[in-house]
């Protein structure tokens, strides 16, 4: 892409499994992807006034939480299959996102369609909720499709600190910074980046930032509208109306930079 071109950016209101399924095959480079998995929440069995907004009112329209993907085995397979069908075969880089409930029941299956080359932690520097001890952080599957392409240098590290991001605009709304390492480890500019669970469009602002060309799906209302205002208020003024302040810490150095 030069820089009189803009990049391609396509954001739907879909089902992750729908929306993949009308992608070509092999014509994605880099998925970088936070599901909304249901099985921590059902263990947990939140929603019972703990937690604002009740659990059992999820993705109706007057509900405080999200929809979320089922995440059997049997469903998320398919899931993990469309991702392969879709990346490309010789170049394909894929980076999933998890809580620890879901690493450890689903995490292992994504061996089963890609090779998987890391377990990056996100260490989110503050304290978020949790089961006996309190979260302070996610996981990111890091696997490729083959062994071919590797990451656009040797030196970055596997734990990235970023603050989570506190009474955000959207109730699970990620660092862009998180998707940012992703994308300038795996992507050149002008490759194809998608994330099929976009949410508040994190990613996209993220891909932008990398010129890459962006394709996002998520199957609710208000999080495809959110991500499109967010997208055109920043290709229209550099700004990202989402995050204002970096989540990156003053004393660390980010790898892009
Ligand atoms: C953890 S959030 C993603 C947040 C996003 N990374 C951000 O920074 O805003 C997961 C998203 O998946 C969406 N979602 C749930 N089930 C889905 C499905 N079957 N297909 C697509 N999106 C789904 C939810 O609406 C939610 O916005």
């Amino acid at each position: 892409m030069t820089s009189s071109q803009q990049p391609i950016v396509r954001l739907e209101q879909a089902d992750c499994l729908a929306f993949l399924a009308a992608l070509s095959d092999a014509s994605v480079d880099v998925i970088v992807t936070d599901p909304a998995y249901s099985g921590m929440n059902e263990w947990l069995q939140l929603g019972n006034g703990r937690i604002v907004g009740q659990y059992a009112d999820k993705g109706t329209e007057d509900g405080k939480w999200f929809q979320e993907f089922q995440d059997s085995e049997a469903n998320y397979g398919r899931f993990l299959s469309q991702c392969q069908r879709v990346l490309n075969p010789n170049t394909g880089h894929i980076y999933i996102m998890f809580d620890s409930y879901s690493l450890l029941s689903l995490g292992p299956l994504v061996r089963d369609y890609f090779a998987v080359k890391n377990l990056i932690t996100w260490d989110k520097v503050h304290i978020g909720m949790g089961h006996y001890f309190r979260r302070r952080h996610e996981y990111i599957i890091f696997a490729t499709t083959s062994n071919k392409r590797k990451l656009r240098h040797q030196s970055f590290p596997d734990v990235w600190r970023f603050k989570r991001l506190h009474r955000a605009p959207y109730a699970t709304q990620k660092p862009v910074e998180l998707f940012q390492a992703m994308i300038h480890a795996s992507a050149e500019p002008g490759f194809t980046v998608c994330d099929p669970f976009m949410g508040s469009g994190s990613s996209a602002i993220a891909a932008l930032k990398n010129d890459c060309h962006y394709l996002g799906s998520d199957i609710a209302a208000d999080a495809v509208q959110l991500a499109q205002e967010r997208v055109a208020a920043y290709q229209q003024t550099g700004q990202d109306i989402l995050q204002l302040k970096p989540a990156s810490l003053p004393d660390e150095k980010v790898f892009w930079e």
